[in-house]
């Protein structure tokens, strides 16, 4: 009883929380003019005024530097020339990524963790002139990446562990066009080893599918095989869906991009939700699990998820939620729970429970299909039933604490009563609260 007053106390506690942080820092900060909001949206907000932007000679520049970032985001104003995101953490340029930005004139990426450009990702830059890539991971990219680019002037690649082979030919080509004169210089070769530390300027072109031709030698090198969430799922704008259905994954894929609104991981086979993987992702609001294999869901499974709205766990194969799961979701407004093999037994009180105390919370699908006797009831029922029963067990046990008959306990009982939820718990621990139910029950 201590623990579910503890809980409570923290549930509220923490709903104080998001309300009291944007009242007390909103004025001091007002950077953009702005008051920030309550739940997400002021977190959104939040982190765009963590961008720095102002004019410099009649352009617009804004400073996203040093930031932690990992995508870019909708919210920054579309009608920048500049725009710095050096020193962030950005892995993947995707298809479109820049798109709202059609003014752009410089774009500089430098010393992020840059592995891969999509084809498209610079696409709707007609203005661009100045690209900065330069201290990135990026090992190969092809010349249509530059072909939305028609002004660009200056690209800086170098430092970049390129692999000279085919792939890279149509980027190596154009580099070496004469009038792209400062496209790529400085970019040196990685692998394979006979081209190491040659300049991409410089390379024979025709030698690189050449080489890519001849028998591999096993390569000692790092495989590519990579495992984190932006390289397994599909990262979608821009409204920052993390979509991961259907790629057989047996777990939630580690590194979640911070920033993702939605995540799709529905049609998978997870079985088992491990503590603290959404940890970072504090902007989630929505979280597919619909069509897993999903057992077990440990108990903090969904910490960090404060503003999570929206949460699909149908079709798997849940038996009831371990105590405490649900304690992080503060914000929960729909849970789908249809098609679980929802057990009415003792265990799956504790859903029951903080369902009725969280009445904003709109939930379907929660059935029992065992035991037999009740296969088929509302869950709501079964512990209705459970709980009539109740009464007719005070005179047997009346007597007896239950407890071990100490008499100390009944401070604890009293307290946990001013809560007044007696009537949804299991048995055993309502027992300690015998007197307390007598003397409400006469008034
Ligand atoms: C979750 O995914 C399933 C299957 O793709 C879909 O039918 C369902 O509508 C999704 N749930 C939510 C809440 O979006
Ligand atoms: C439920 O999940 C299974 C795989 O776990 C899938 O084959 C089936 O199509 C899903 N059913 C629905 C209604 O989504
Ligand atoms: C409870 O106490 C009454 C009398 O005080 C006694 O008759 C009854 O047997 C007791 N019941 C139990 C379960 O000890």
């Amino acid at each position: 009883m201590h623990l579910l007053t503890v809980v409570l106390l923290l549930l509220l506690l923490g709903s104080a929380e998001p309300r009291r942080v944007p009242g007390s820092k909103a004025t001091e900060r007002g950077a953009g003019g702005r008051v920030r909001g309550r739940g997400r949206a002021g977190v959104m907000r939040r982190q765009t005024q963590e961008c720095k932007e102002y004019m410099e000679a009649g352009e617009k520049y804004l400073d996203c530097q040093d930031r932690q970032l990992t995508v870019v985001r909708q919210d920054w104003p579309k009608d920048i020339q500049h725009l710095l995101l050096a020193r962030n953490k950005i892995q993947i340029l995707r298809d479109n990524m820049f798109e709202q930005f059609t003014q752009l004139k410089s774009l500089d990426l430098q010393q992020n963790v840059i592995s891969v450009i999509e084809d498209d990702a610079f696409s709707g830059l007609s203005q661009l002139t100045t690209l900065l890539l330069q201290h990135n991971r990026i090992r190969s990219a092809s010349e249509e990446v530059l072909l939305p680019l028609p002004r660009l002037t200056y690209l800086r690649i170098f430092d970049n562990p390129w692999s000279c082979r085919c792939p890279l030919d149509s980027l190596v080509r154009t580099l070496q066009v004469p009038s792209n004169r400062n496209l790529g210089n400085y970019a040196r070769c990685a692998e394979p080893r006979s081209l190491k530390g040659q300049k991409l300027k410089k390379l024979n072109a025709d030698f690189l599918c050449a080489e890519d031709n001849r028998p591999e030698k096993p390569q000692p090198g790092r495989p590519i095989v990579r495992t984190d969430a932006v390289s397994i799922c599909h990262l979608k704008y821009p409204r920052l869906l993390l979509d991961c259905t259907h790629k057989d994954l047996d777990q939630i894929p580690p590194e979640l991009p911070l920033e993702i609104v939605g995540m799709d991981m529905s049609n998978n086979i997870i079985k088992h939700l491990r503590p603290k993987q959404f940890l970072l992702s504090k902007e989630l609001k929505l979280l597919n699990l619909s069509s897993n294999n999903l057992q077990h869901i440990d108990t903090a499974a969904f910490a960090g998820l404060l503003y999570l709205r929206d949460l699909d766990l149908s079709n798997n194969s849940l038996h009831y939620f371990q105590y405490g799961v649900l304690e992080d979701l503060y914000f929960l407004r729909r849970l789908t729970l249809d098609n679980n093999p929802w057990v009415c037994d003792y265990n799956i009180h504790y859903l029951v429970y903080w369902l009725k105390h969280h009445p904003s919370v709109s939930y379907t699908g929660l059935v029992c299909s065992e035991p037999l006797e009740f296969r088929g009831w509302r869950v709501e029922d079964y512990v209705k039933t459970y709980n009539g029963e109740c009464p007719v067990d005070i005179p047997t046990e009346g007597n007896d604490t239950g407890q071990g008959g100490q008499g100390g306990s009944e401070n604890e009982a009293i307290g946990d009563m001013g809560e007044g939820q007696g009537q949804l718990l299991p048995q055993p621990i309502k027992e300690k609260k015998e007197n307390g139910f007598e003397i409400i029950r006469l008034s």
